[in-house]
């Protein structure tokens, strides 16, 4: 590693340190209190959907196109014309979309506590009669993903992740050689918390996976599926095309919703599977609910209209998102481009920055942060079990603060990220 900071001598690294300390303790005294930890929309991004508030004020508003009143039960599928939105801005048939609640993650945990319970169907045998199962962990990855398979008791492999999605030798060599590696989570486009997107061939290798468990299953979460940043968007591949018609076709779960589109855990939720894997799902959730709320179903298609809409509600979220993203990668560059132990991501979209600082500085980052008053997602959470092997990676969310307050917390950032390198370097701690 060769940098100006890591190369002074350990005099002159002391002296630093004891700057640092110094710069700390006046940043401590400013008593901030700054909460980063969580990929949340502003309010002015929320402030975006508040026509949607309008959009059903009486019961005559309450009828689909086809005069299906939603304020009673049925439409078990969804309200079609949302369906039709979702399915045009993702690329499938309306038979491979179910529409479900508020929540995409609450759609998540259900799959996996179906197929824990009573298996994936075709006669597989429910994963819990098993024994150990495993799931494979892109990772850095999204904490709540590997929380999940945590609550159910399911081992966690990790995965590294290249750049351009999960390393799939790795993943082809588990996959294949395990009967027990029952799944991988997947945040293919802009995932958190690196933002980056599975590359063509990634998508194709994943596609084509045969793996030794006919009861495999990709849980392909699309949360940052239409959220880019910029003009040079990534593109990702439609893995539900590649597996139509194929012996994988029952093999990818995918999961939506307009958390970030419209109202944050208020949007509206989706499965997109084959339309077998639809009807399963369908039929087991009968048991759970006669109908989803299907008027907030109905306000969403009557205020998101068509799927050339929401595209242009994006570029309005990007608007407001892009410069904090540019304000962040500007003060990583001005405080830490000279320091070799630290790089970052510069995504095109989604909603994190990944940043690894100096290996073995991450949590002590974080804890150096608390105490100036910025909260971050806990160092280690974007791997399994919390643990991540570098202790390095903290994931930014730039999302929430406006420009002036994320610009004050990410000089905190840089400047505790300093301190716990020098800490680390001497081998003193300063504060
Ligand atoms: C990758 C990913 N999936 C799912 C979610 C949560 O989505 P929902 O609000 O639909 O449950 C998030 C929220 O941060 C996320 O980052």
């Amino acid at each position: 590693m060769s940098c100006e900071f890591c190369n002074l001598p350990q005099e002159a690294l002391r002296e630093e340190l004891l700057t640092l300390a110094r710069q700390y303790g006046q940043i401590r005294g400013m008593g901030l209190s700054l909460d980063m930890s969580r990929g949340k929309p502003s309010p002015v991004q929320l402030g975006f959907s508040d026509e949607m508030l309008r959009v059903i004020s009486r019961g005559d508003d309450c009828f689909t196109e086809e005069g299906f009143d939603t304020r009673n039960y049925g439409l078990a599928d969804g309200v079609p014309e949302l369906r039709r939105i979702f399915a045009a801005l993702l690329g499938v048939n309306e038979e491979e979309i179910l529409l479900g609640g508020n929540s995409s993650l609450t759609l998540m945990y259900d799959a996996v506590c179906r197929a824990m319970l009573f298996g994936t169907g075709g006669g597989a045998l429910p994963w819990k009669d098993q024994g150990n199962i495993k799931f494979l962990c892109p990772s850095p990855g999204y904490d709540r993903h590997f929380a999940i398979s945590e609550r159910f008791g399911i081992e966690m492999i990790p995965i590294r992740m290249t750049g351009k999605g999960p390393d799939m030798d790795e993943v082809e060599a588990y996959a294949a050689g395990d009967k027990s590696v029952k799944g991988m989570w997947c945040v293919p486009k802009y995932s958190n918390p690196t933002g980056e997107t599975y590359s063509p061939e990634t998508v194709r290798r994943i596609a084509a996976l045969r793996p030794a468990a006919p009861d495999f299953r990709i849980f392909w979460d699309m949360a940052y599926a239409l959220h880019d940043l910029d003009d040079t968007p990534d593109a990702l591949e439609n893995i539900f095309h590649l597996v139509r018609g194929t012996a994988g076709e029952n093999m990818v779960l995918g999961f939506f919703s307009t958390s970030k589109i419209t109202y944050a855990g208020a949007g509206v939720a989706a499965i997109v599977s084959s339309a077998e894997n639809i009807r399963r799902a369908k039929a087991e959730i009968a048991y759970q609910t006669i109908s989803p709320d299907k008027l907030n179903q109905l306000r969403h298609a009557k205020y998101l209209k068509s799927a050339e809409n929401v595209r242009a509600m994006m570029r309005r979220h990007a608007e407001v998102l892009k410069p904090k993203f540019d304000e962040v990668v500007r003060i990583f560059q001005k405080e830490l481009g000279s320091c070799g132990f630290a790089s970052w991501t510069e995504p095109h979209g989604g909603y994190f920055i990944s940043l690894d600082v100096l290996p073995g500085t991450a949590k002590r980052t974080v804890e150096l942060c608390a105490g100036a008053g910025v909260t971050l997602t806990p160092a280690g959470a974007t791997y399994p079990y919390g643990k991540d092997p570098e202790d390095k990676n903290i994931r930014i969310a730039p999302s929430y603060p406006d420009i002036p307050e994320l610009r004050t917390a990410m000089g905190i950032v840089c400047a505790c990220a300093k301190l716990a390198a020098a800490e680390k370097l001497t081998g003193q701690t300063a504060v």
